[in-house]
C-alpha cells in the first residue's frame, strides 16, 4: 500500500448512553453504556447472538433504540437517518453488486449521493490504493479472492468518507491465514487513517490483535470494558476470565470466620482466606495455566498453598507442556516450561499444585 494522506477529517467520538432494544419479547440490549474516544479501535466482542449486530446497526441507524441515545462527536444523532450520520459500515457478507466491476461498486455510493464525476474518480482510485487492489479496479468481484472482496467492502466504505467505521465480522468468511493477513492490514489502515472504528467479533484472538479496546458482552449486557492485557489479568467476573483465554475455575464454599476463614474446594481441600483478605462470600477460584506450578508429591510446598493432584493427560507444546490434572472436584490446566524429557510428571500420578495468593483470582458469576 502506498502512503496516501488521509480521506478523513479529524477523528471523533462515540457515545452509547442507557441503550435498551427488544424485539418483541426479547430483551436484547440492556442498559448499555460506552464510551468510544476518538481515533480508538474498539472491538465489541462476546458469543454468537449476543447482540453485537443489534448494537452496531443502532449505531449506523438501521435499528431504533427502545430508550436511550447515540453521540457521534458529542451531538446526539439518535433521531438521523442512515445517509446522514458519517457512518460507514461493513457488512459481514459484503454485499458486493455482482455485476459492477470494483470500480463501479466503489463508485456507487458516491454518485446516490451526488459527488461530482472527477471527484467520484479521484475517490475511487484514492480508496483502491488504501487497500492495495487499485490494478484490479476493471475485475468484477467474483475475479477476486474471499480477501480482496472484502477490501472491496472497505474501500467502498472508505470512500464515502464516514467519520466513524463499523464492521460486523469483517473476517468470518476468510480462511485462517488470510484472516490473519486481512486483520493486520485493516489495523494499518485504521492507523493511517485515524478512523475511529468499531469492530464486531466473536473471536478473542481477532480481537486481542488489532484492538486497542474491548467491550465484552454476553446476552446484551456489557460485561467489562479495557484493553486486552487488562481483561485477561483482571477479569471482572467468570464470565469474562473464561472467554478470554484458559481459566481454571474451582468451586468451593467459605467455612469459619475471622483468621480461621477458609475457602473449601469442592472435593475436600481447604485454603485459608482471612477475613482481611478480600476473598467475597460467594467466589469461585480461578487461575490461568501458567500461573499454577507442579511439584512432586511429598515434597514441599513451593507456594502460599498446595492442593494435591492427579496428573489425567499432557499435550508437548515445544517451549512448553499442558498437564491436565484433577485436584478434588476440578479437572484443570497447567502449563510447565519444557526443560528436559527426564523431568516429566506422568499421567496415573499424584503431585502437589502450588499456587501463589498473588496469581489467584476470585470471582463470582
Ligand atoms: N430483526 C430481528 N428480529 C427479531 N430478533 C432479532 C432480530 N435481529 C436479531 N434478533 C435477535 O437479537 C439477538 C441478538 O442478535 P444479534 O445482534 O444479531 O447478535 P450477534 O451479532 O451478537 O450474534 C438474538 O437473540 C437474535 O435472535
Ligand atoms: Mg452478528
Amino acid at each position: 500500500m502506498n502512503a496516501i494522506a488521509p480521506l478523513t477529517t479529524p477523528a471523533v467520538s462515540v457515545d452509547i448512553q442507557g441503550v435498551n432494544v427488544s424485539y418483541g419479547d426479547n430483551h436484547v440490549l440492556k442498559n448499555v453504556d460506552l464510551a468510544i474516544k476518538s481515533g480508538e479501535f474498539f472491538a465489541f466482542l462476546g458469543p454468537s447472538g449476543c447482540g453485537k449486530t443489534t448494537l452496531l446497526r443502532l449505531i449506523a441507524g438501521f435499528n431504533q433504540a427502545d430508550s436511550g441515545s447515540v453521540l457521534i462527536g458529542g451531538k446526539d444523532i439518535s433521531g438521523l437517518p442512515p445517509w446522514k450520520r458519517d457512518v460507514g459500515m461493513v457488512f459481514q457478507s459484503y454485499a458486493l453488486w455482482p455485476h459492477m466491476t470494483v470500480a463501479r461498486n466503489v463508485a456507487f455510493g458516491l454518485e446516490e449521493r451526488g459527488v461530482a464525476r472527477d471527484e467520484v474518480r479521484r475517490r475511487v482510485a484514492l480508496a483502491l490504493d488504501l487497500v492495495g487492489l487499485g490494478h484490479l479496479a476493471e475485475r468484477r468481484p467474483s475475479q477476486l479472492s474471499g480477501g480482496q472482496q472484502q477490501r472491496v467492502a472497505v474501500a467502498r466504505t472508505v470512500a464515502i468518507e464516514p467519520k466513524v467505521l463499523l464492521l460486523d465480522e469483517p473476517l468470518s468468511n476468510l480462511d485462517a491465514k488470510m484472516r490473519a493477513q486481512v486483520r493486520r492490514e485493516l489495523r494499518e489502515l485504521q492507523q493511517r487513517l485515524g478512523l475511529t472504528t468499531i469492530f464486531v467479533t466473536h473471536d478473542q484472538e481477532e480481537a486481542n490483535t488489532i484492538c486497542d479496546r474491548i467491550a465484552v458482552m454476553n446476552d446484551g449486557v456489557i460485561q467489562q470494558v479495557g484493553t486486552p492485557m487488562e481483561l485477561y489479568e483482571r477479569p471482572a467476573n467468570l464470565f469474562v476470565a473464561n472467554f478470554l483465554g484458559t481459566a481454571n475455575i474451582m468451586a468451593g464454599k467459605i467455612v469459619g470466620t475471622g483468621r480461621d476463614r477458609r475457602f473449601e474446594i469442592e472435593g475436600g481441600m481447604q485454603i485459608h482466606v482471612a477475613e482481611t483478605s478480600g476473598v467475597p462470600d460467594r467466589a469461585k477460584l480461578v487461575f490461568r495455566p501458567q500461573h499454577a506450578r507442579l511439584s512432586p508429591a511429598g515434597g514441599p510446598s513451593q507456594a502460599s498453598f498446595s492442593l494435591t493432584c492427579d496428573i489425567i493427560g499432557r499435550e508437548f507444546l515445544g517451549s512448553s507442556i499442558r498437564y491436565f490434572a484433577r485436584a478434588g472436584a476440578t479437572e484443570v490446566a497447567v502449563d510447565m516450561p519444557f526443560q528436559s524429557s527426564r523431568q516429566l510428571f506422568e499421567p496415573g500420578t499424584a503431585a502437589m499444585l502450588n499456587l501463589d495468593y498473588s496469581s489467584v483470582l476470585w470471582l463470582a458469576e
